[in-house]
């Protein structure tokens, strides 16, 4: 069975972006194994540290490798994504040998969707700065990308409802990573 990596772009414990992610899901099913990727812990890169590969970055970079695609629920920060999820990127995206650019990393040609739930624009700034980072790095990012306005009432109750349209923007995306 495919394997989809979920790579939640929020840190907060009552993330609205986790919550999309949960929808997408149950929208999955069965059809797919979904793992949620913890890179609490990835250190700040620094070239220091970057040889020998950290043991977090090792363990972090093989789930991607296993990943048959990876999904990123994010929000959008100054409209652009959070630095903790460029930070991610930025070591998925370096050799493991050192000076050796020859060899694929482990992002290298991996199919990423994006959805990201946020302001009124509903993250469109970040989608779209996010899929020119992931082109650059040589992901193989999927067309159909979700965004979500976050309505005023769920910023009191921390409570994300998604309308059927919105749930039916998710299921498209759902067939699609699927594919
Ligand atoms: C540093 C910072 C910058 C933000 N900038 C934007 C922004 O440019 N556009 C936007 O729609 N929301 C912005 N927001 C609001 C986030 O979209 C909002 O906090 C969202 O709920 C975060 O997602 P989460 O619920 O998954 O944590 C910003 C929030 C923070 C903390």
């Amino acid at each position: 069975m495919k394997k989809i990596l979920f790579i939640i772009g929020s840190l907060r414990a009552q993330s609205f972006n986790r919550q999309v992610a949960k929808v997408a899901k149950e929208l999955i099913d069965n059809r797919a194994v979904v793992e949620e990727l913890d890179y609490s812990s990835l250190p700040l890169l620094n070239q220091d540290i970057e040889q020998p590969e950290p043991k977090e970055v090792a363990r972090i970079r093989k789930a991607v490798a296993e990943a048959d695609a990876l999904w990123i629920f994010t929000p959008e920060y100054n409209m652009s994504y959070p630095g903790h999820l460029k930070n991610l990127l930025d070591w998925l995206s370096r050799p493991v040998v050192a000076m050796d650019y020859g060899t694929p990393t482990c992002i290298n040609g991996k199919k990423v969707a994006i959805a990201g739930a946020g302001g009124k624009a509903a993250t469109a700034g970040c989608r779209a700065k996010l899929t020119e980072l992931l082109t650059f790095i040589k992901a193989e990012v999927l067309p159909i990308q979700v965004g979500i306005a976050v309505p005023a009432e769920a910023w009191g109750t921390n409570l994300l409802v998604l309308s059927e349209e919105q749930k039916q923007e998710l299921k498209g995306l759902v067939e699609q990573i699927l594919e």
